[in-house]
């Protein structure tokens, strides 16, 4: 199986900024590419959050090579101040967030997130819960057409969701080459050649696994756990993941009008803000990086910082 290529690093670390006693938290560890990447820049302390738990095992090897600095928490980011707090963390210096599928998750047809490899239609990161092919089996055809179009802004959404339940009363769908048959068979490959099932499959992988919701949980609580300082740094990979982190950040730094409904802890002010946006518009990778690793092709990052203290009032 090929390793995981971390996308955008340079940008990433030069973001984050690692410095010397920092208290760091990698929200998506994967295969550790950030991880090792901020361990080696700064003689810091990473905590490292993953759902997966085949994540959190590849990266036990990496603690003995780290001594005392790296700490693999199992759980979803969506709760990291949780996590963290059962860590004894309260405070970081930076937070990082690479979000989506790691290769290694893509690259396995075991694990169902591919429409290029037959097998299970699972998709579940965390392995536990409503796999793809449960929800391809039993939701009404409009709740299926809905979850096709929202979340895979897939405007055939409605053929595609009718030619799923025909298809289902033969037999239930139980695998990725099956269901992208039958996307196929309603859709011919569009003029940029990408697989017509490409927007089906990130739509139930994002409701598989509950994506949009995890990162809104994930940004109010980061912000809540920046010290003065702290940078928050994510690499997004489609327009409704990053969509959410703009309009997140720019409120943060008290760039639009109306205060977030996400905002329990009353941190995002229009009046004096505690945030900057260190990113005026999200950078892309370049076009070696492109060209290198095509998967970083849709990767944007943004980040924000918590002023320092004596700036925010
Ligand atoms: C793109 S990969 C990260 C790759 C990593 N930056 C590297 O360089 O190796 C995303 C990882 O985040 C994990 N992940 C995605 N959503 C998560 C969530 N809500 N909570 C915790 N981990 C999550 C996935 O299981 C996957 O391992």
């Amino acid at each position: 199986m090929n390793e995981h290529v971390p996308v955008m690093l340079d940008e990433v670390l030069a973001s984050l900024a690692p410095r010397e006693a920092g208290r760091y938290l990698d929200g998506t560890f994967g295969g550790g590419g950030y991880a090792r990447a901020i361990l080696e820049r700064a003689d810091c302390t990473l905590w490292a959050i993953d759902r997966d738990p085949a994540a959190i095992e590849r990266g036990a090897s990496l603690i003995a090579r780290y001594p005392g600095r790296l700490h693999l928490l199992h759980g979803q980011f969506g709760d990291m101040v949780t996590l963290l707090e059962q860590a004894g963390v309260t405070a970081l210096d930076g937070i990082v967030l690479d979000l989506g599928v790691s290769s290694f998750q893509l690259d396995d047809p075991k694990r169902g997130f591919s429409f290029r490899h037959d097998g299970p239609l699972d998709m579940r990161m965390g392995r536990h819960g409503t796999s793809a092919a449960d929800l391809v089996n039993m939701l009404p055809e409009r709740d299926l057409a809905d979850v096709l179009f929202e979340l895979g802004e897939e405007r055939a959404s409605r053929r595609i969701a009718k030619a799923i339940v025909a298809a289902r009363l033969e037999a239930p769908i139980e695998t990725t080459g099956r269901l992208a048959a039958i996307i196929r068979s309603v859709l011919p490959p569009d003029r940029s050649g990408n697989h017509p099932a490409t927007r089906s499959f990130q739509a139930l992988r994002i409701k598989v696994n509950d994506e949009l919701r995890q990162i809104e949980l994930a940004l109010q609580q980061a912000i809540g756990l920046l010290a003065p300082g702290g940078r928050l740094v994510v690499v997004a990979f489609h327009s409704l993941e990053d969509r959410i982190v703009k309009r997140f950040m720019t409120q943060a730094a008290g760039r639009t009008g109306s205060p977030s409904r996400h905002d329990p802890a009353g941190l995002i002010t229009r009046d004096a803000p505690k945030f900057r946006l260190l990113t005026a518009r999200a950078v892309r990778p370049d076009a070696s990086e492109t060209e290198r690793n095509p998967r970083s092709r849709s990767a944007r990052l943004r980040a924000l910082e918590r002023l320092a203290k004596g700036r925010d009032t």
